[in-house]
Order: structure tokens, then C-alpha cells, then sequence
């Protein structure tokens, strides 16, 4: 299968990429480099650099690549931006997606993966949410990913696409950018790493529904080779099972540890800081994946701990141990 991975050069399309190849599929990226690296594109896979905006380029990366299927990841994804730009985070999320459905359709493309989220989408959520719980996004980043869902339903209906909305939790994984403000696993790591000390907004009891970026890929890649005549489908991709903040650094903290220890750096990690609470930080978000299991036979696989361990050995080889070094 050809496949069009949009957002193919950031953390979780990248990873798409990488598990597409594995299984042979023929795979190019359009990304315009805003958030993510030209490094994370395999040798090989054509990256166009194209704004999911720019219309007329859209349009020529469908014609000269002609996709069986598209996977679309790239977007404007920090919440306090769609707060702050609003317009902008329409733009690149609504108008984009808008650019890439049309060309997708006009060109024939008949299966598209979109990356939704179960966080903006749900909003508290202290029981594993199922896909049935009533949309209530409070940010424009949220609304932007909800009306997404809508546009796709209207594409389903007026072109007979067969559409899949993984609405994630909250994805960590190797290649994750520390500097966002979503990436909570990368920040911890590169921080401690580093020898910096962390801050744990409010009491830290904000519990997460992580899931490892492998697994995400995995359900992308599924979600993109099932055949069924599926129409519109939303699908949460997370674990069900909750992790506070406090909980999460501990376990990072123990990795950057050994890290050290193994590279005979002499000193402890300090423990992190707790700061200010963040308004309007959810206390709880979980999401229940069991349609996913039904639906395309997809479970996470990578636990928690393994996960952590996996990123913070990345994270060790990726930055400078300490600040300075
Ligand atoms: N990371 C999470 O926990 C999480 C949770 C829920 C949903 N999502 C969604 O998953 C998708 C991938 O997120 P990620 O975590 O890999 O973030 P990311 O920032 O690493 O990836 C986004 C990619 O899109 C590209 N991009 C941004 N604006 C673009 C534009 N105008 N035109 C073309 N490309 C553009 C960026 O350069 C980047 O490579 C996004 O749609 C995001 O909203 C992520």
C-alpha cells in the first residue's frame, strides 16, 4: 500500500513511518519541519516540505504520489497556543485537514487515519472513558480536533472515505520534543538527565492515561490495513490505566539514576519541585481501548515501566548529561 503520512518528521508519525517500512508498505511524508526533524525521516522516504495550508503544494504532493491510504498527524498540537492563537491552531487543524481530505478524496484515496485525542475530547475522566462518552472540548485545540471528527463524518457521507479517529491519551516515547508543553515524559528526562531540577505542578495528583509511542504506531498501522467497510470509526488508543505525575517522575527519576550510575556520573538526581497548579489541569483522564481490541485487535503491549526505561536510555543518548557537557 502507498501510504501519505502528514506530520510524518514529529514524534508519533515518525514512528508510523518507521513500523510502515517494516511491513513494506511504500511510504512519503509531507511535514513543514515546524515541530518536527528532518533527522526522524528514514533515508529513502521522500519528505516534502509542505504546509498542510498551502493549498496548491497539497494538492501536488497527492498528484505526484497518488496514496492508497493517508495517515494524518501533522498539527498545531499545544493547547496554550490554540489558547493564546486560536485562528492559527483553526488554520493548521481545521483548514489543513480540509486541504489534505479534498486532495485525498479528488485523487482517490479511500482509507484516512486521523489522529484525534481522547484528553481535549473527554475532558475528567476518573473511569476509563469509552467512545460513547458525550465530546466536551474546553480549549480550541480541543474544538479543532472535535470539528476535525465532524469534517471527517461529512467526507465519510459525501465521498464514501472510510475514516479512522484514534483518539489518543497521553503518548511518551522516544523522539518526543522536550521543549512542547504536553511531553511530560521528555521534559523529566532531559531535565534530569541534565541535572536540572524538575517541577511538578500543584500537588502533582493529575492522574494520565500513558501509553508508549509504539503501541500508537501499531494501532495506526492497523487502523490503516484494516479492510473492513468502516465508514466513520473513533477509537481511543491508551492503556485504561492511570499514572499521577508524582508516581511518573519517581520512575523517571530511578532510570536517569542508573543512567548516571552507568556512566559514572557521582551524584543523586534531585527529586522534583512542586510549583503553582496549572488552572484548568484535568485531576483525571483515562481512556478504555477495548473497541480498538475488538475492532482491529489492537492492546498495548509496552508497559509503563519498559516504556520509561526505553525513553529515558533514548533521551540518554539524545542529550547532553549535563549542562555543560
Ligand atoms: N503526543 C500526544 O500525547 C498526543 C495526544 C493526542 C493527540 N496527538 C496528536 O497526534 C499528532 C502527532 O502529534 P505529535 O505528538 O507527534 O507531535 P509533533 O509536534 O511531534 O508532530 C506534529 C508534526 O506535524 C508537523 N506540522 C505541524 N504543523 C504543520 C503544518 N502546518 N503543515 C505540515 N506539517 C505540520 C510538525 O512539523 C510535526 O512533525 C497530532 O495531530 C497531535 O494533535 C498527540
Amino acid at each position: 500500500m502507498r501510504v501519505l503520512v502528514t506530520g510524518g518528521a514529529g514524534f508519533i508519525g515518525s514512528h508510523v513511518v518507521d513500523q510502515l517500512l517494516e511491513r513494506g508498505h511504500e511510504v512519503a511524508v509531507l511535514d513543514n519541519l515546524e515541530t518536527g526533524s528532518r533527522e526522524n525521516v528514514p533515508d529513502g522516504v521522500p519528505l516534502h516540505e509542505v504546509d498542510v495550508q498551502d493549498e496548491a503544494a497539497v494538492a501536488a504532493v497527492f498528484e505526484g504520489f497518488l496514496p492508497d491510504a493517508v495517515c494524518h498527524q501533522a498539527a498545531q498540537m499545544s493547547v496554550s497556543r490554540s489558547v493564546r492563537e486560536p485562528g492559527y491552531d483553526a488554520q493548521v487543524n481545521i483548514v489543513g485537514l480540509l486541504n489534505v481530505l479534498s486532495h485525498a478524496v479528488r485523487t482517490g484515496v479511500r482509507r484516512f487515519v486521523f489522529a484525534s485525542s481522547g484528553g481535549v475530547l473527554y475532558g475528567e475522566a476518573s473511569l476509563p472513558a469509552a467512545e460513547t462518552t458525550p465530546a466536551a472540548p474546553i480549549s480550541p485545540y480541543g474544538i479543532s480536533k472535535w470539528a476535525g471528527e465532524q469534517y471527517l463524518q461529512f467526507f465519510v457521507r459525501e465521498h464514501g472515505l472510510q475514516a479512522v479517529a484514534l483518539r489518543y491519551s497521553n503518548v511518551y516515547g522516544p523522539r518526543q520534543n522536550p521543549h512542547g508543553e504536553a511531553g511530560v515524559v521528555a521534559i523529566f528526562c532531559t531535565r534530569m538527565l541534565q541535572g536540572q531540577t524538575c517541577t511538578i505542578h500543584g500537588d502533582g495528583r493529575y492522574v494520565r492515561d500513558y501509553v508508549y509511542v509504539g503501541d500508537v504506531a501499531r494501532a495506526n498501522v492497523a487502523a490503516l490495513e484494516q479492510s473492513g467497510d468502516i465508514g466513520f470509526l473513533p477509537l481511543n488508543v491508551g492503556t485504561g490505566l492511570g499514572t499521577d505525575v508524582n508516581a511518573l517522575a519517581a520512575i523517571v527519576r530511578q532510570h536517569c539514576q542508573r543512567i548516571w550510575q552507568q556512566r559514572g556520573l557521582p551524584d543523586e538526581i534531585a527529586s522534583p519541585q512542586h510549583g503553582p497548579a496549572r488552572p484548568g489541569d484535568l485531576r483525571s483522564n483515562l481512556v478504555s481501548a477495548a473497541r480498538a481490541g475488538q475492532v482491529l485487535g489492537w492492546q498495548p503491549q509496552v508497559a509503563l515501566a519498559d516504556g520509561l526505561r526505553q525513553t529515558a536510555d533514548w533521551f540518554a543518548e539524545a542529550v547532553a548529561m549535563r549542562s555543560g557537557d
